[in-house]
């Protein structure tokens, strides 16, 4: 198969940031129509008048169709969620557990508190989109997702049977189980996580462009990941996390958390379900599966993947002060999107 024409895909978890920043990634966004938008900006977007004011900067730096979300703080007022959800404003709220990753300072500590939101969400059908990590030092990193299950999302699920959830960028066999075992439960999945392990990441040198949170697992969580994408599951869909970090940020002693990798997105998946011999279910993946999860129609137009020679992809992206450096796979790509 040499051409592919599918749907449209959506972006079911993006990073767009703002000001300068903003303005640089937005366009790299544009094979996808949709995307869901994180609200982890500093501050965070906490109100649903924060959330249309950030909706309307996105599309003037050429964004067209942000799904915005709220970032969920223990002080977040429940008739302010309703009510930006009724006025189309905001399509779902962000769950991070304080400290767990970027920008994640004014999240979750105690989650009693936010039991009134997640009551008043589950009955106006309102979706829960989860960072899954939990925040302990003593945890170890490679364990937080587990964990997290375990402690948290297990006792939640349960209180909020109703309550739609995500559990964003999954990067386990445990969140995988989940996922398939509880209702009203989807994923998203990254294009790092189907590509990368991490051996990747740290065997013969530290490769601080392959470090996101939740942080690379071993190879077989990366081959269960690739197993629930590509067979067909429908509760699992694209969400790249696509997470824009100035170079000298990355390249950095303390390197930040985030893989950058909305311009290329589209031709490393096509990679992965070629590999796994599943190009026919992409459209899945990549286009019909997440807003199936949502409530929403996919979208009418197409785009066309053509196998060909090897992109030459640029190492970074610049403009607007700002430089961005792409994730790179470590081999070549040959899907081009038209
Ligand atoms: C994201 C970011 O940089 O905002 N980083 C990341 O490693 N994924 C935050 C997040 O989604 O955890
Ligand atoms: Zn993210």
């Amino acid at each position: 198969m040499d051409t592919l024409t599918l749907r449209r895909p959506d972006d079911w978890h993006l990073h767009l940031r703002d000001d300068d920043m903003l303005r640089l990634v937005a366009p790299q966004s544009a094979h996808f129509a949709r995307a869901i938008v994180m609200p982890n900006l500093v501050p965070p977007v906490v109100t649903g008048a924060e959330a249309a004011a950030y909706r309307d900067r996105i599309q003037a730096a050429g964004f067209a169709r942000p799904l915005m979300t709220l970032y969920l703080t223990e002080a977040t007022d429940p008739a302010d969620v309703v009510a930006a959800h009724a006025a189309g404003v905001i399509t779902a709220v962000k769950l991070y557990p304080a400290g767990a990753t970027t920008n994640s300072a004014s999240g979750v500590r105690d989650f009693d508190k936010v039991r009134p939101v997640l009551t008043a969400m589950e009955e106006a059908g309102i979706p829960l989109c989860i960072h899954g990590e939990v925040t302990d030092r003593d945890i170890d990193i490679f364990d937080r997702e587990a964990t997290f299950i375990d402690r948290t999302l297990t006792p939640l699920r349960r209180a909020h049977p109703a309550l739609k959830i995500t559990l964003e960028h999954v990067t386990t066999a445990e969140a995988v189980d989940f996922v398939q075992g509880n209702d009203n439960t989807g994923a998203t999945i990254t294009v790092q996580h189907l590509m990368a392990n991490r051996n990747d990441m740290l065997a013969g040198g530290m490769r601080p462009h392959f470090y996101c949170l939740p942080i690379l697992k071993r190879d077989t969580h990366q081959a269960r990941l690739r197993q629930v994408a590509t067979n067909g599951d429908t509760r699992f869909f694209l969400g790249t996390d696509s997470a824009p970090h100035p170079t000298h940020a990355k390249e950095a002693t303390c390197c930040a958390a985030g893989c950058f990798t909305a311009p290329h997105a589209l031709s490393c998946l096509a990679h992965v379900f070629e590999e796994e011999g599943a190009l026919d279910r992409l459209e899945g993946f990549v286009s019909l599966h997440g807003p199936a999860h949502y409530g929403l129609a996919p979208n009418e137009d197409r785009i066309t993947l053509t196998r060909g020679a090897a992109l030459s992809l640029p190492d970074r992206i610049e403009g607007h002060g700002q430089t961005v450096t792409l994730f790179d796979p470590g081999h070549p790509l040959h899907w081009h999107v038209t």
